[in-house]
């Protein structure tokens, strides 16, 4: 299950994102919001981190204005490691080196083309596990713990 939410200025691609989702049957929930009135983006980051927290949701997508204040607040959370990306290369690396559960974008800064090629590799490619795995553990300890590791 995919998660998606967006602010005002995310909103547009996150229509284009929907679309690419019905059309390949994969499974959704729009988190909101339905317009472009204003909202503030860290509301939908929250909303959106707590449903993949709690396992209702397996990944997110969180789209505004840049995809910063989006990721911003979703890495508040333990266990969310969101990440803006701008490519097919960083949703890729975002995806086998650091397990990125939340792909973070931004309305104003990618086309709906290029939002299309980052959402399919970002789902369609497996963490790589491994160095990587010890690497990503590391992010949740501060550094005081870090040689518990
Ligand atoms: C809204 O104008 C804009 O600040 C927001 O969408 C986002 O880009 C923040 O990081």
């Amino acid at each position: 299950m995919i998660v998606l939410a967006s602010d005002h200025a995310g909103v547009a691609l996150k229509a284009e994102i929907i679309r690419l989702l019905e059309a390949r049957g994969t499974a959704f929930r729009d988190l909101g919001p339905a317009d472009d009135a204003s909202v503030d983006y860290p509301q939908y980051a929250h909303l959106l981190a707590g449903e993949i927290l709690s396992g209702r949701a397996d990944r997110g997508v969180l789209i505004c204005g840049t995809g910063i204040g989006m990721s911003m607040a979703a890495n508040r959370h333990g266990g969310i490691r969101a990440a803006v990306c701008h490519d097919a290369y960083t949703a890729e690396m975002a995806r086998r080196h650091n397990d990125a559960n939340v792909l973070c974008m931004g309305g104003r800064v990618v086309g709906a083309g290029g939002a299309l090629q980052i959402v399919e590799v970002f789902l369609g490619t497996d963490f790589e596990g491994g160095r990587h795995q010890r690497r990503v553990g590391l992010i949740e300890l501060p550094p005081d713990r870090q040689e518990e590791r």
